[in-house]
């Protein structure tokens, strides 16, 4: 397994819409996935969709239990070719992003979802998901379809955003 390199806003590979995985058994796709779940893994973060590694395919892999060692990690979820069938009830609560780190902000999603998706074994799944995996899939989701949560707090926070990450980034390289 290998740790791959995320991706940083404002990176262009973010902003695209990733393609639909057509062949899940493929041994390269099994690679990156494992691949994947390091990276998410040693972040640490709960989250982390393809495009953030430089591959712009519908992959997701999401754990919750927030755990840094692999061995007492939850139960990873990995989600290919993922949609919302159904979403309810809308909660606000902050939100951070590996591709935008050391930035944090108030977002508001659904409380509950219904997604359906193929697993890494191609099986199809249907998961009615609630919390802080609700939100995941939400955040993981927006990603494949190139939109980032500094997209959904509203213009006038973007634009603080912008300034501020500017800045931070300037800062870095000095
Ligand atoms: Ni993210």
């Amino acid at each position: 397994m290998a740790l791959l390199r995320i991706r940083k806003y404002p990176e262009d590979i973010l902003r695209r819409q990733a393609l639909p995985v057509e062949n899940v058994r493929d041994a390269e796709l099994q690679r990156l996935i494992d691949d994947m779940i390091e990276t998410m893994h040693d972040a640490p973060g709960i989250g982390l969709a393809a495009p953030q590694v430089g591959v712009s395919r519908r992959i997701c892999v999401i754990d919750v239990s927030g755990s840094e060692q692999p061995e007492s990690a939850g139960p990873v979820h990995v989600l290919i070719n993922p949609e919302i069938l159904d979403a309810s009830e809308q909660i606000v609560a902050e939100e951070g992003c590996l591709s935008i780190p050391g930035y944090h902000c108030d977002v508001k999603r659904y409380g509950r979802v219904i997604a359906r998706y193929t697993d890494r074994d191609g099986n199809h799944q249907e998961i009615v998901a609630t919390d802080l995996l609700c939100r995941a899939i939400q955040h993981e989701l927006d990603h494949l379809n190139g939109v980032l949560f500094v997209d959904r707090i509203g213009s006038f926070r973007k634009e603080l955003f912008k300034r501020r990450y500017k800045k931070s980034l300037s800062q870095a390289e000095a």
